[in-house]
């Protein structure tokens, strides 16, 4: 079968979406697939809930676009109400994607000090390893494979050493691992933070280093020397957002309170392209009483049926307590994939907070070894053959896969994912043994 739809990889066989209803995914051949990764960890609630279907439905009765230049809506103000009153912030922004809200975090840090007299702050600090999303700004913030795709027109920012416990501080505490990160982070804030406008990072890595959680201690070290040095603080919590760790922000578990907050995919939780930025109150105010202008935007940013949208998801996360559900349901995740590490030699890690979870996969279990990311891209063939998606993590020297169901899921439905994720282990482990 030929294709003039280009995929990442060229010519390689997909199914057919047909439907989709909660936690799964069917294609027009009838097979069945358990959304084990929310997409790429993007629907919270699950597929075609009927309350955010109705939004959208009355909504594109109404009006689908009107330009952000000439009209507000009522759902985009509705959401930005009560988000910011949710997270302690004074504003919200809205773009179409994370990738835009990071570039627009970026930004705003950047007007931040221009307003404010400061304009040499023109650089940002981020972790070796991770992943901020797929444009030049977010690359260059990105430890990531992906950057080699746009070569030496990233920049080269100073980088954070990243937490990941499991393969680069094996055998320490937690505690010690956390004065180790804070130590070699104060040395380059001492060094660059005259010029550094924010420190930017994932609450928990995601993409590349696959639902490891920093150690207890370590988000309120970078709160604090953010403070002692002048920086703003982002969390891209982009991925992490929404509820999807078990707390709305995923830096509430640290009790710190960012700067600048970008939100993407569960905001939208699939039913729509929609991102944000929440401003805390001292970079609005400054910009307010400042230039008083943002000059920036993209067309389709904020349209009322997006806006419809995600507005009937922040109803539906609110209403049907799904950020509780989502926490409940990881219990029996969590264990169920320690319990896969104990029984499977091939994984070596089971990691994660909240509906965030990983196993990492020993790489060198093939032998020869496969090339890097190859197993993991192994396992998630195999486990979308059994009708389970889960999601492969790369940073260029790991293999993991992100299993990250919608909150939704029940008890049965996990049980399903992890004797699907069984089976598929067993058998690639046999395929290598
Ligand atoms: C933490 C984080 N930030 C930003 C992005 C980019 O989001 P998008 O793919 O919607 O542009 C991603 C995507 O995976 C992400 O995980």
């Amino acid at each position: 079968m030929t294709s003039a739809l280009i995929s990442n990889v060229l010519g390689r066989y997909l199914p057919t979406i047909d439907y989709a209803e909660g936690v799964w995914l069917v294609d027009t051949t009838g097979k069945r697939y358990l959304d084990g990764c929310s997409g790429a960890v993007v629907s919270l609630i699950g597929h075609s809930h009927p309350r955010v279907i109705e939004a959208i439905t009355q909504q594109a009765q109404r009006a689908t676009f009107a330009h952000r230049g000439s009209f507000t809506n009522e759902p985009l103000e509705e959401i930005a109400e009560r988000l910011t009153t949710m997270t302690g912030h004074a504003g919200l922004w809205f773009v179409n994607s994370g990738s835009e809200a990071v570039e627009a975090a970026m930004q705003f840090a950047l007007q931040y000090f221009r307003e404010i007299g400061e304009p040499q702050r023109t650089w940002f600090l981020s972790h070796a390893a991770g992943y901020h999303g797929n444009t030049l700004g977010a690359l260059s913030l990105s430890g990531h494979a992906r950057r080699d795709v746009v070569g030496n027109l990233s920049h080269d920012f100073p980088a954070l050493r990243a937490p990941y416990a499991f393969r680069d501080a094996p055998d320490l505490t937690d505690e010690e691992y956390c004065a180790l990160l804070l130590k070699e982070a104060r040395i380059i804030f001492e060094k660059r933070a005259h010029e550094t406008a924010a420190v930017i990072l994932e609450p928990v890595g995601g993409a590349t280093v696959a639902a490891t959680v920093p150690p207890d201690g370590y988000w309120q070290g970078i709160r604090a020397l953010c403070d002692e040095f002048g920086v703003l603080l982002i969390a891209d919590e982009v991925m992490t957002g929404m509820g999807r760790t078990g707390t709305l922000l995923a830096t509430e578990h640290w009790g710190v309170h960012a700067d600048i907050v970008a939100f993407g995919k569960g905001l939208g939780s699939g039913y729509a392209a929609i991102a944000a930025v929440a401003l805390d109150e001292r970079v609005l105010t400054a910009i307010t009483q400042g230039s008083g202008r943002i000059k920036g935007g993209h067309t389709y940013s904020g349209n009322p049926l997006v806006a419809a949208a995600a507005l009937a998801v922040l109803n539906v996360i609110v209403d049907e307590d799904v950020i509780a559900r989502g926490r409940d349901a990881a219990v029996p995740l969590a264990e169920g994939l320690r319990a896969l590490q104990a029984a499977h030699p091939i994984v070596v890690d089971a990691r994660g907070l909240g509906m965030l979870q990983a196993i990492e996969l020993d790489a060198s279990f093939p032998t020869p070894p496969l090339a890097q990311g190859m197993l993991a891209s192994r396992l998630a063939a195999a486990t979308t053959a059994r009708g389970l998606l889960v999601y492969p993590a790369t940073g260029g020297f790991n293999d993991a896969v992100l299993v990250a169901p919608p909150l939704t899921i029940t008890h049965d439905e996990v049980s399903t994912l992890l004797e699907l994720l069984d089976a598929a282990l067993s058998e690639v482990e046999a395929e290598f043994a």
